[in-house]
């Protein structure tokens, strides 16, 4: 599995759980509950594998995406924080569908920027053998992936 097809796919995974969310109704609370726990899991493992596996290859064969790179871990920063506080928050409370809100917004911008601003630069500086190589290491990566969104890197970056 090439490394980039493998983190648009899930990009897309998570997008269609987004749609799911903002069509749920204003008082499905547990089933906006559920999507989000499913959001929470899919994002965490995401940004686990980009963060010790992609991000750090980009930035060692790819010198040039340097500055990205470091603005996208801000952004997975301000994310996995989001993520932790939504799952201390009751369903009900009226934050919530705000701060997932305000989540899928920063998401669909960071995602943006990956594919369109910086993932074609490591794309084409990288051959297809080394972006199957890392496909297949992010792969085998994914069930090792925390729980936890504050046990990400960047967390405490
Ligand atoms: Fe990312
Ligand atoms: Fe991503």
């Amino acid at each position: 599995m090439d490394a980039i097809v493998l983190l648009k796919d899930d990009h897309k995974t998570v997008e269609k759980l987004f749609k799911q969310f903002e069509k749920a109704g204003e008082k499905a609370h547990k089933e906006k509950q559920k999507i989000v726990e499913q959001i929470i899991n899919e994002l965490t493992t995401h940004a686990y594998i980009e963060e010790e596996i992609f991000y750090p290859a980009a930035r060692k064969e790819v010198p040039e995406t340097k500055e990205h790179v470091l603005e996208s871990v801000e952004e997975h920063h301000v994310v996995v924080w989001m993520m932790s506080e939504l799952r201390n928050l009751d369903p009900k409370d009226e934050r919530y569908d705000a701060k997932v809100t305000v989540l899928m917004e920063n998401v669909r911008h960071h995602v943006e920027e990956e594919e369109q601003e910086w993932f074609p630069q490591v794309r084409e500086a990288m051959g297809r053998k080394q972006l199957q190589e890392l496909g297949e290491q992010m792969e085998k990566a994914k069930p090792q992936a925390p729980s936890d969104p504050l046990a990400l890197l960047s967390a405490s970056q």
